[in-house]
């Protein structure tokens, strides 16, 4: 252990922690929608696959070279005595300053939602498109959830992180259980869960492919190197290969969940699925209005609180990056770092913000070679910053790890809290993975989607 390098106290902090910056808005509100554009199930097999087959090897591996080399993403590379890898760290910071910067806005609207399920607007919903042109409101929103958020990571490790995710993960947890049973009870709910469980592969594209593995990165806080960094904060004695499988379990199992929450909601109002990063809060407030107003207004803000809660222990992790960042790397004080990053992701959110209209410059930011319509901001920062760069991060650690660092090398790091590692099936699995699997599938996968995505090139 590095001398004075902060800890998580044991491996139920980490496994929390860890745990809480993979379920986030991504498990509860973008799958769910993910999975209405991809056509159901079809999306729902493939992103199964990818998390365990591609995610879960490069999950372990993350958490070991940031324990290893006791360093955040963009240092790690240098103690391993390959610096020039270094470049894959950093990329990985400003990802996770890119991804932040959208994701604390719609954590904004979520706190907003809050508020008004409280208050019984269930109106709100209609006036979805309105609410979010609305920038003093979702603004002040933000800067409250940044708030939170800086106040949390400045904290440190163990007071901070740990300590809220402790709290955090288990009410989460309870919360979507009630929901997801109150879900099914509801006329309508087999409509829901035979669109979501019944595979129709005739809905399979490479678009969903790319949509899918994006999605599990992004759910698995993978890519970037936030577990890389905290990584960095777990001791020696405990077991990766297994919080690892523990990590991912919890993260597909409540995304799993939030999928048979959602569409027997959105089902039992005969509402099409395919209502994009809208789904959620144009369609739930209808729903819980319709339970009449003391239960809606329970039901209602129980479900934003337990959305409030998921991306809270999501944007610590995000802002942990930077803030290690600054503090490993050049020396700033915690407490200073988090107020710098704050305000560097508050700045690169507004064209998110401004964005979200009918019209205007971030609305319809940018049209792909090839592509009928234009994208807005926050979906071109989700292709490139989520869809692209983190499977491609995913890929270098992959090549990192087998042909660079070694095998030999993560296996006895693995080893350390799990001696007998190297001889088990899941150390097979995971070297396989690693060394032909992922850099195969993520390489051709990366070169396809830049060509056909953002060129036009028609390959399929
Ligand atoms: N995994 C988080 C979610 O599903 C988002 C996230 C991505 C957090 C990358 C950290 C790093 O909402």
């Amino acid at each position: 252990m590095a001398p004075g390098r902060s800890k998580f106290s044991n491996k139920f902090g980490f496994i929390a922690a860890a745990a809480g910056s993979a379920v986030g808005l991504g498990n509860i509100w973008k799958f769910p929608f993910e999975v209405g554009k991809g056509g159901g199930s079809a999306f729902l097999i493939i992103y199964l696959l990818f998390c365990f087959v591609l995610c879960y090897p490069i999950l372990v591996t993350e958490i070991a070279i940031g324990r290893r080399s006791q360093k955040s993403a963009a240092m790690a590379f240098r103690p391993l005595g390959h610096p020039e890898w270094s470049i894959i760290g950093i990329l990985g910071v400003f990802c996770g300053i890119l991804i932040l910067s959208f994701y604390n806005i719609v954590a904004g609207w979520v706190l907003g939602y809050f508020v008004e399920m409280l208050l019984g607007n269930f109106e709100i919903g209609q006036h979805f498109g309105e609410y979010v042109n609305d920038i003093a409101e979702v603004g002040g929103y933000t800067i409250a959830f940044l708030i939170a958020t800086a106040y949390i990571v400045s904290q440190g490790i163990t007071k901070g992180i740990e300590k809220a995710s402790k709290i955090l993960m288990p009410v989460l947890i309870a919360i979507i259980l009630v929901l997801t049973i109150y879900a099914l009870t509801l006329d309508g709910a087999t409509e829901g869960i035979v669109f979501y469980l019944i595979p129709d592969l005739s809905k399979l594209n490479l678009n969903v492919i790319y949509r899918a593995l994006g999605q599990s990165f992004f759910s698995l806080s993978l890519g970037l190197g936030a577990l890389m960094t905290y990584g960095s904060y777990l001791s020696r004695k405990e077991n990766i290969v297994s919080a690892g499988a523990m990590i991912t379990v919890a993260d597909v199992g409540i995304a799993f969940l939030a999928g048979l929450m959602i569409f027997p909601f959105v089902f039992s109002q005969g509402i099409e699925p395919e209502g994009g990063a809208g789904l959620i809060f144009m369609t739930m407030p209808g729903i819980f209005e319709s339970m009449g107003p003391t239960l809606g207004i329970m039901i209602g803000s129980l479900f934003f609180l337990l959305l409030a809660f998921a991306a809270l222990t999501s944007t610590i992790s995000l802002m942990e990056l930077p803030v290690a960042y600054l503090v490993d790397k050049h020396k700033v004080k915690r407490k200073n770092a988090v107020w710098y990053a704050a305000a560097l992701i508050f700045l690169l959110g507004i064209p998110s913000m401004l964005g979200n209209g009918y019209s205007g410059f971030f609305t319809n930011f940018i049209t792909y070679i090839g592509a009928e319509k234009p994208v807005n901001f926050m979906d071109f920062v989700t292709d490139v910053a989520s869809n692209t760069l983190l499977p491609f991060g995913g890929l270098m650690v992959s090549i990192f790890a087998i042909y660079v660092w070694k095998r030999r090398k993560l296996f006895r790091e693995l080893s350390h809290g799990h001696s007998s590692f190297p001889k088990t099936f899941i150390a097979k699995y995971i070297g396989f993975s690693l060394q032909y699997i992922c850099p195969l599938v993520l390489g051709a996968i990366f070169v396809i989607t830049i060509l056909e995505i953002f060129f036009g090139v028609k390959i399929f």
